[in-house]
């Protein structure tokens, strides 16, 4: 479990996250969303420190890590694995040897254990072996962010960082790199933090969110709560289409059996049909025959 505590973090004058606390949970997909600035990369880097917070801890497993020795310091750092933005592979090396490059940096074992390991995680990202001796240009943007997340999770993680794993893919692509997330998470138990403004993410693995507007923690749920939410700014966030508006709104009908205010006419005339029943009482079911 990592916690954080009133993390403040200022370049010079500029305050860039204010007073942040939350907690973030094993086993669970842990998203920080937000619009671009808002913050997030800031406190990702904070949190595995990469950055020095002006103020405030963050706490592993009991222990601040912004006030521990060194050597304590560098056991957290060893079970930490982290996805970059853009996925952050070394060019000229191939797949392989950029998957093993953290085993080489850590482990005193063998090549061939090392070799072993290499396959094992490639395998469990479902990337093939004919990919292994290729260079990251030669493959897809999804194959290298596979490659990324493998080489994340090569030293067994208890804490996975994601910035922005979706950057740059299709909606198609970036669903399967999610739920490969979400397995790994589950499988393994880490902590998974992951920064993203994809809203499919939100939707599709987010076990507990924390909005960031701004530098300063708006919300913080799970992505069910998100439906129910009357947060004006996060609902102007993850819902900014009338499309996604609507969306909403059925889902909260589904669930709930009541029509919210504000819901839009053809919405309301569409569930008046489908369900049969005057809902806005002018005594015309559904949108009057043209
Ligand atoms: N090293 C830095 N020096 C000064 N300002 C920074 C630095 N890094 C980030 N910022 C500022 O902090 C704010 C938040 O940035 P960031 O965390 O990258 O946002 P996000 O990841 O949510 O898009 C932005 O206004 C950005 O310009
Ligand atoms: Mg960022």
């Amino acid at each position: 479990m990592i916690e954080i505590k009133n993390i403040k973090k200022s370049f010079g004058e500029k305050v860039v996250l204010k007073e942040v606390s939350a907690v973030m949970e094993p086993g669970k997909c842990n998203l920080i969303i937000g619009s671009s600035g808002s913050g997030k990369t800031v406190l990702m880097k904070c949190i595995v420190g990469l950055m020095q917070p002006t103020e405030g801890e963050v706490i592993y497993n009991g222990k601040n890590y912004i006030t521990m020795s060194l050597e304590e310091k560098k056991a957290i750092r060893k079970e930490i694995g982290m996805l970059f933005q853009g996925s952050a592979l070394f060019d000229s090396q191939t797949v392989e040897q950029n998957v093993i490059f953290p085993l080489d940096m850590f482990s005193t074992d063998k090549y061939a254990v090392k070799r072993k390991r290499v396959k094992e995680v490639l395998d469990r990202v479902h990337l093939a072996e004919d990919a292994y001796k290729k260079f990251p240009s030669e493959i897809s943007g999804g194959m290298q962010k596979r490659v990324a997340l493998a080489r994340a999770i090569v030293l067994n993680p208890k804490y996975l960082f994601c910035d922005e794993p979706n950057s740059g893919l299709d909606p198609q692509t970036s669903i399967v790199i999610d739920k490969l997330i979400k397995e790994i998470t589950e499988e393994y138990e880490t902590t998974t933090i992951m920064n993203t403004h994809d809203m499919n993410s939100v939707m599709e693995i987010g076990d507990h969110i924390v909005y960031m507007h701004q530098g300063t923690k708006e919300w913080e749920g799970t992505n069910k709560e998100i439906i129910y939410s009357d947060n004006q700014k996060l609902n102007e966030f993850i819902f900014a289409s009338q499309f996604l508006q609507d969306a909403k709104h059925m889902r909260m009908i589904q669930e709930t059996g009541e029509i919210p205010k504000n819901v839009h006419d053809d919405v309301r005339d569409a569930l008046e049909e489908k369900f049969n029943t005057d809902m806005d009482g002018d005594g015309i079911v559904g949108s009057p025959a043209e």
